[in-house]
């Protein structure tokens, strides 16, 4: 639309004044409705699921919530990974998983989670994933000490589903330092953890409105 509004040209005539004058009218008419179209249309679904021994990553959880929730539209569901059911997974346009850093990686839970994918809701081969918004979030408890790779992992499993996966907060997700010198969750961490959630929904929406689908 915009292409269209900038490639036009016109000599300085009053005429000419008055064509652009309807021709605006008419487009911004038309953005309108369409928009209102777009508000009118059905809600994404996004599944926040995590595995949380101590707090902290439900926490960031919560605040992944606050930010898919500030998308008009959009209804978030939270449960830790051992609840999440087939249905919760496969009417989700997206999921995000969060996991704390168990030896540099995803703690079980959450990788017992990804496995049920299959043992228990029988995902391949027809990759029943296919084509959701997919995200992470980690806490770890030092600074360099496994949560990129934990996010990676995770990420990696949503691959291998062919998931569209998606970061936001940072450079792989959204993550916190919740151990040592670090005073716990801090708002940046948090407000990472609410723009990842605000990404996925956004992302989500965008896709859930292409032609093809
Ligand atoms: C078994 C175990 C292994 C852990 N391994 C790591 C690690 O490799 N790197 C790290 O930064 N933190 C590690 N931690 C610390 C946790 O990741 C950290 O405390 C996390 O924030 C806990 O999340 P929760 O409060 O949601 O349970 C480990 C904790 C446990 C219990």
């Amino acid at each position: 639309m915009a292409s269209f509004c900038t490639q036009r040209s016109f000599s300085n005539s009053s005429l000419f004044s008055l064509v652009m004058a309807l021709m605006l009218f008419t487009l911004s008419t038309g953005c309108a409705s369409r928009s209102w179209a777009d508000e009118a249309s059905p809600a994404v679904k996004i599944l926040v699921t995590y595995h949380s021994l101590a707090g902290n990553t439900e926490r960031m959880a919560e605040a992944v919530v606050e930010g898919a929730k500030s998308v008009p539209n959009t209804v978030v569901v939270l449960k830790r990974v051992g609840l999440v059911t087939a249905d919760d997974l496969f009417s989700s346009d997206a999921v995000i998983v969060g996991s704390p850093v168990y030896w540099s990686n995803m703690s079980g839970e959450v990788k017992t989670f990804f496995d049920n994918w299959q043992f228990k809701f029988g995902v391949f081969p027809e990759f029943k994933m296919k084509n959701k918004v997919g995200a992470a979030f980690a806490t770890g408890g030092q600074v360099s000490s496994g949560k990129e790779v934990t996010m990676l992992t995770i990420l990696a499993a949503m691959l291998g589903n062919q998931m569209i996966v998606v970061s936001g907060g940072g450079a792989f997700g959204a993550s916190a330092t919740t151990e040592g010198d670090s005073p716990g969750i801090d708002k940046k961490e948090l407000a990472d953890a609410r723009a990842l959630g605000q990404r996925v929904a956004d992302v989500a929406k965008l896709i859930s409105r292409a032609p093809s689908k």
